[in-house]
């Protein structure tokens, strides 16, 4: 198979302790070399990407790719065009769909689907419970055999704590965390930090947007509670004021909130409270985000958005520490291959560069064209991503 040689770039991968100008070579799938000025073999295909950062592939863990069942606002295709236009290489998929991924055949025609129509790799996500209802317990097991890789009733909260505490004792022992979509966000926050202490689940919190939410996370991991989080682009950016000017097109769950919520959100990345980006990339038909707020469809896209809007939100952010966050940390916490360029590990890699470009939703993959960084100006932008040793996207305007 003919090579990639990746030149010139900066090569920042936290988990190999790698931060500086290094050459990179890509062959049958695999990193196979890594140094300073390689040689290409014959062949080779010679990407330059001098004043350009070369990472591991970008994974987000919180996307909605609404197949099966709501192919009007995005598909397999173009949801995981969306991903490696905004430079992911990995998805993990919500269980939100219809049917709902509850089941190891619905996961089974699901991957089916992946192998011949995506672009980029996908991982399921299985629900919670049976048709999301809040009731009975999946068969976790199950689903974990079938690939799925953590649990969640995204877009519900399981709202009885005893069946939320039965399910955790049951997938106990397997290593998918649960990610639980937390509304009202600190009394759910509060309940399942509590049940993921006594059951001693590996948990993760979606979407965290308040204050107080940090807050509750800090104090139970002080108490030794090892669970995970997430803040997304929207959250990370804006106040609930934009829904004035905006109206449906700001309508999220969960809500945008105030400023004070937006500032203690940055910190906690800087902290290190914050252990994911993740955008919730959650597309809808251009009907169901117009007119009526009340009646409008809550999320919009992400994907391609999510790089720069971090980039805006968290300038002071280190580029070793932003891959941390959109790659390494999410491959770890769901446990697929990726997050580090390793000799050896999967040629998923992502360049981009700190340029600045106008967010035009026209020019988007995703079907959704809904979104509230519509004419932003954002500063940094994905140049090239390649999936498995296959450049999947590449700029108009790059070098690399
Ligand atoms: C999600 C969706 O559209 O699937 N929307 C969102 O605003 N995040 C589901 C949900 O969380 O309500």
């Amino acid at each position: 198979m003919i090579g990639l040689l990746i030149r010139g770039g900066r090569l920042v991968d936290p988990a190999a302790s790698l931060d500086s100008i290094l050459d990179l070579r890509l062959c049958d799938g695999i990193v196979v070399a890594i140094g300073e000025r390689l040689e290409p073999a014959a062949g080779d295909e010679i990407i330059d990407a001098r004043e350009a950062f070369v990472s591991p592939g970008f994974v987000d863990m919180h996307v909605h790719l609404r197949e099966p069942g709501f192919p009007e606002k995005e598909t397999i295709a173009t949801g995981t065009s969306a991903a490696v236009r905004g430079g992911f290489t990995t998805v993990a998929c919500m269980p939100n769909t219809k049917p709902a991924l509850d089941d190891p055949a619905v996961i089974g025609d699901l991957m089916r689907e992946v192998k011949r129509r995506a672009r980029c790799r996908v991982y399921p996500i299985g629900a919670i419970t049976l048709g999301r209802r809040g009731a009975q317990p999946c068969d976790f097991a199950a689903l974990a055999a079938a690939g799925v890789v953590a649990f969640s009733d995204d877009g519900d909260t399981v709202e009885d704590p005893r069946v939320l505490r039965d399910a955790a004792l049951l997938a106990r022992n397997l290593r998918a965390p649960f990610i639980e979509h937390c509304e009202p966000e600190e009394a759910i926050a509060l309940r399942d930090l509590q049940i993921a202490k006594e059951t001693a689940k590996s948990w993760h919190l979606a979407h965290v947007s308040t204050a107080a939410t940090l807050e509750i996370l800090r104090s139970a991991r002080r108490r030794g509670v090892g669970a995970t989080c997430e803040a997304t682009p929207h959250h990370l950016t804006f106040t609930s004021a934009l829904i004035a000017q905006a109206g449906a097109a700001a309508k999220v769950n969960p809500p945008l909130r105030d400023e004070h919520d937006v500032q203690a959100l940055r910190r906690a990345v800087y902290d290190g409270t914050i252990d994911v980006l993740a955008s919730d990339h959650a597309p809808h038909t251009a009907q169901e985000k117009e007119g009526d707020l009340e009646r409008a469809a809550p999320g919009f896209s992400g994907l391609e958005v999510a790089v720069g809007a971090y980039a805006a939100a968290l300038p002071d952010l280190s580029p070793s520490r932003f891959v941390e966050l959109i790659s390494t940390n999410p491959a770890r916490i769901l446990g697929v291959r990726g997050g580090t360029l390793a000799i050896g590990e999967p040629a998923d890699v992502t360049i981009f560069a700190d340029r600045a470009w106008t967010v035009d939703p026209a020019e988007f993959a995703s079907k959704g064209r809904c979104t509230p960084f519509a004419g932003a100006r954002l500063p940094r932008k994905v140049l090239t991503t390649i999936v498995g040793g296959i450049v999947q996207f590449r700029a108009a305007d790059c070098a690399a």
